[in-house]
């Protein structure tokens, strides 16, 4: 292979959102020879898509809050399913996390006592959310990026990897290709860290957009890494709806956390009639009583648009469904009406532009029409909670990537404190690894190099064969169709055979032209990957015979108790050609912590 571009590194970061470009600063600032690799233009990140603010128990707004109320809430949020150590270090470490974004220069909006300001998002029982405007990811992303190419760290952007390698059980490096030149670039590293991101892709409507192809999660699996919690997708409640051109953009929460709420076609704030027995003690049920929430949020109960995203993006597909949608399929949320033009322009800026340029809707005069889209994937690569190692030795998972954190529902706002929480100590845990190696260093076989090589053009030697493009559709349609909001063991099982389909397809996928910038050969190896995590939700999904969180079975309607304990997680098959799924006990929460369900919560 005349062109290959080869670099040794201690700790290769694959991925430049917010977990990758706190990991690699981690890995950086403990003495590791580090390089971030990433698919797209640096800053360009899902991270921004998180725009409501990073959750973090700092008390600002109110002194009564700390960390073992925001654990509470995670796991509650997660309907217990979570990681009890993950949420406990998440709970604990991100006020740290904010505290330093701001030392190493962000711009948080401030109290009027010139703290960081906080603002009410959902599940949480108290407004934690540092923010800037509707801009927070941005601004992580922003300064994250400044400390990284500041501190010299090596960045290798609009490159993909499509393979790892391994050495014996290790893993010894990664293989990708330049996006633009179509060349062939492998890396040597005794540590990997996978900060890849989602799955969005799969499904037709989503807030994801191009790069999140579950790229990370698929090459976890392939290295022998088990992922956790497949079968629970969030789908955020609000994304726009119309026009076609825009569907799935993000509609942030912080809409909703600032006081707007959420109508049908009569006119009804419907959330009233969708409040679970789960949250039922701590929701309002009385719009006079949800209302005063904001100004108390000790004695009053929370209103019900503020309940955790799977509950609401529920309730809309609900109220679309009996005829009380918008006229393009969703439903209307109203700020206009409740706060002033002056107050959303400051604390919504980007939501007023998104509507005005893309929709030519004023918020400030008037509801906006929305409706759920793919946001965020709770499953993951299984990893360690206070390293983040994956089962397979020296590869590492943060962020989105990983599982185990948000169990079966993410609270918004929990993502950004994640980022930075576990992508630092993914960093600093995977350069104290690959120090570790020094003597005994693994390497990267040739014939690994070659077979990379020729498993990524394959799709130039087939003549004749299907369009990229055209399975890439037909798969999306099917995961927003079969593997969706709602689910039937009879439309897995149809999935499940389309995907198989779909396997074949891809295998007889042709590309035509040559490697200089071409998108339809991205796409066909995308697409794979796309397989796999599709295979892995629908699978997982199968098998979890019950609704709960992210997941709802019109077959299995309740929660079963007997789930409760159970972690559902896939692997490839031993002749690599599907998915497999085994389950797992929950690793057991210590007195301490359970004490603070003592109350009967759960
Ligand atoms: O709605 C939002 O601003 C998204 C936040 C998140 O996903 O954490």
């Amino acid at each position: 292979m005349t062109e290959l571009e080869r670099h040794s590194y201690d700790v290769v970061v694959i991925g430049a959102g917010g977990a990758g470009l706190r990991a690699a600063i981690g890995a950086h600032e403990a003495g590791a020879r580090t390089a971030v690799v990433c698919k797209s233009l640096l800053g360009k990140a899902h991270t921004v898509m998180a725009e409501g603010g990073i959750a973090a128990s700092m008390g600002n707004v109110w002194p009564e809050d700390n960390w073992q109320v925001h654990f509470r809430d995670t796991m509650r949020g997660g309907k217990m399913l979570n990681h009890w150590r993950m949420a406990q270090l998440h709970a604990q470490e991100a006020p740290d996390r904010v505290w330093e974004l701001e030392s190493w220069g962000a711009l948080f909006d401030r109290t009027k006592e010139g703290k960081i300001s906080q603002r009410d998002f959902g599940g949480h029982r108290y407004a934690r959310l540092a923010h800037v405007g509707d801009r927070t990811g941005l601004e992580m992303i922003r300064t994250l990026q400044q400390r990284a190419v500041s501190l010299g760290i090596d960045v290798f952007m609009e490159c993909t990897i499509t393979q790892l390698f391994k050495d014996g059980d290790r893993v010894s490096g990664a293989f990708g290709y330049w996006r633009e030149s179509g060349r062939f670039i492998a890396f040597d590293a005794p540590a990997i860290i996978l900060a890849t991101g989602g799955i969005g892709k799969s499904f037709k409507v989503t807030s994801n957009s191009w790069e999140y192809t579950g790229d990370g999660h698929a090459l976890a699996m392939e290295a022998g890494a088990p992922l956790v919690n497949m079968e629970f997708v969030q789908f955020h409640p609000t994304g726009m709806v119309w026009p076609p051109s825009v569907r799935g953009i993000l509609v942030t929460e912080s809409v909703r956390g600032d006081g707007g709420v959420l109508r049908n076609s009569e006119g009804k704030r419907f959330m009233f009639n969708y409040i679970s027995d789960y949250f039922k003690a701590e929701t309002a049920d009385t719009e006079q009583e949800a209302d005063a929430w904001y100004e108390d949020h000790v004695n009053n109960r929370r209103p019900p648009e503020l309940l955790p995203r799977d509950e609401v993006a529920r309730a809309i597909n609900a109220e679309v469904k009996a005829g009380r949608g918008s006229p393009h399929g969703g439903v209307f949320l109203d700020i206009a009406s409740r706060r002033s033009a002056e107050f959303i322009q400051k604390r919504l800026p980007s939501m007023y532009h998104q509507f005005k340029e893309l929709a030519d809707v004023d918020i400030t005069k008037e509801p906006m029409e929305i409706g759920p889209t793919c946001h965020y994937v709770m499953g993951g690569v299984e990893v360690d909670p206070d390293t983040q190692m994956s089962k397979v030795p020296g590869l590492y998972a943060a962020g989105e990537v990983a599982g185990g954190m948000h169990g079966a529902n993410r609270l918004g706002g929990n993502s950004l404190g994640d980022l930075l929480v576990f992508g630092k100590r993914a960093g600093e845990h995977a350069a104290a690894y690959a120090a570790g190696t020094a003597a005994n260093r693994p390497t990267v076989a040739e014939s690994a190099i070659t077979a990379a090589g020729d498993a990524a053009v394959a799709p130039f030697s087939r003549e004749g064969g299907e369009n990229a493009y055209t399975v890439h559709r037909d798969l999306q349609e099917t995961m927003h169709t079969l593997v969706g909001i709602i689910r039937t063991a009879e439309e897995m099982s149809q999935a499940l055979e389309r995907i198989e389909e779909f396997k074949t397809r891809v295998a007889h996928v042709s590309v035509e032209g040559h490697r200089q910038y071409n998108p339809g050969w991205h796409l066909s190896i995308d697409l794979k990957n796309m397989l796999l995590v599709s295979e892995s939700i629908a699978r997982a999904a199968l098998d979890r015979k019950e609704s709960r969180g992210g997941h709802t079975r019109d077959d299995y309607p309740a929660t079963d108790p007997s789930w409760g304990h159970i972690n559902v997680l896939v692997r490839l098959n031993s002749d690599r050609t599907g998915v497999e799924v085994f389950h797992q006990d929950l690793p057991q929460m210590p007195d301490e912590l359970k004490k603070l369900f003592d109350d009967g919560s759960h």
